[in-house]
């Protein structure tokens, strides 16, 4: 397949004002405690340096590419991965040699397509979602990269989902997770993936810093607590080893021991 080097034009250009109204929306509440990490799309601008990044590392598959500007039309388009973050996390899952993976929240499916696209042509990513709309917009793109065969959607709660895997005997069989759904629901998602994972399987987790917010979690503020809870058990969670990264809104990372 042939990768070429992302345009400026393609990571800042399409970024839409719909965009930075979203962002003012999602995160208003906790604008004042906002930290600036580096993170590819945030509402319109691109720190230079984000850009040298991107500029010096982007390796993303054309129909990803389609997909992302696809994206980008999207009135909530701020709830996409970002794009360097999604393709570090395909080079882990290719590093560790993923047949088997699992996305909990994939609304228009970018981060679907980066996985699938690095799974062996028997491998499978069950993607959890509950919203067709969202889903729909990417279902296209996975056929036009050829790799809609890998992809098992299934349109129902998470939580239900992943049920089903461990009632049907997949407990310990996964080799990749990536937990990006509703938040008060993180510590469910991490046990249960947990459960289905195998050793020496990654969880990523996104979100984690959630805008800074969980520097000063206010204790009304549902979807803070629950990050803050999740990030707290897990420093001290001897069933992992564990990494933080400071890419996009906060990575986690879990290796289960
Ligand atoms: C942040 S987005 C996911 C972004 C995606 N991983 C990507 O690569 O762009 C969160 C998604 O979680 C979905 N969602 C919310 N609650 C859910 C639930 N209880 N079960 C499954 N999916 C849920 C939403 O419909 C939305 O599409
Ligand atoms: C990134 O690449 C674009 C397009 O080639 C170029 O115009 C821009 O100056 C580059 N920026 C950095 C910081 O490398
Ligand atoms: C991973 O966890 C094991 C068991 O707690 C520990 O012995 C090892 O040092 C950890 N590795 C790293 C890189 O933290």
């Amino acid at each position: 397949m042939s990768f070429r080097n992302i345009s400026k034009e393609a990571l800042v250009g399409s970024i839409t004002l719909g965009a930075v109204f979203v962002v003012g929306y999602v995160f208003g509440k906790r604008k004042s405690s906002r930290m600036s990490i580096l993170k590819s799309h945030d509402g319109g601008n691109v720190d230079p340096l984000m850009q040298y990044v991107l500029n010096h590392s982007m390796r993303e598959h054309p129909v990803l590419k389609k997909l992302r500007l696809r994206t980008m039309e999207e009135s909530m388009n701020i709830m996409m991965v970002a794009c360097e973050q999604s393709q570090l996390m395909a080079n882990l899952a290719k590093l560790i040699k993923a047949k088997k993976a699992l996305e909990i929240g994939v609304y228009t499916g970018y981060n679907t397509l980066s996985i699938a696209l690095v799974l062996p042509d028997d491998g499978v990513l069950v993607a959890c979602d509950v919203s067709e709309d969202y889903t729909n917009i990417g279902k296209p793109f996975w056929k036009e990269a050829g790799v809609e065969h890998k992809i098992d959607l299934r349109l129902q709660p998470a939580v239900k989902t992943l049920d089903d895997l461990l009632a049907a005997g997949q407990a310990e069989t996964f080799d990749f997770v990536f937990i990006d759904a509703d938040k008060v629901n993180y510590d469910n998602y991490f046990e249960k993936s947990l459960q289905l994972l195998r050793k020496g399987g990654i969880i990523a987790i996104d979100n984690v810093l959630w805008g800074g917010s969980v520097l000063n979690p206010s204790p009304d503020d549902a979807d803070t607590v629950a990050i803050d809870k999740l990030n707290k058990k897990l420093h001290r969670d001897t069933r992992i080893n564990l990494s933080m990264l400071t890419v996009g809104d906060g990575l986690t990372l879990a290796i289960k021991i």
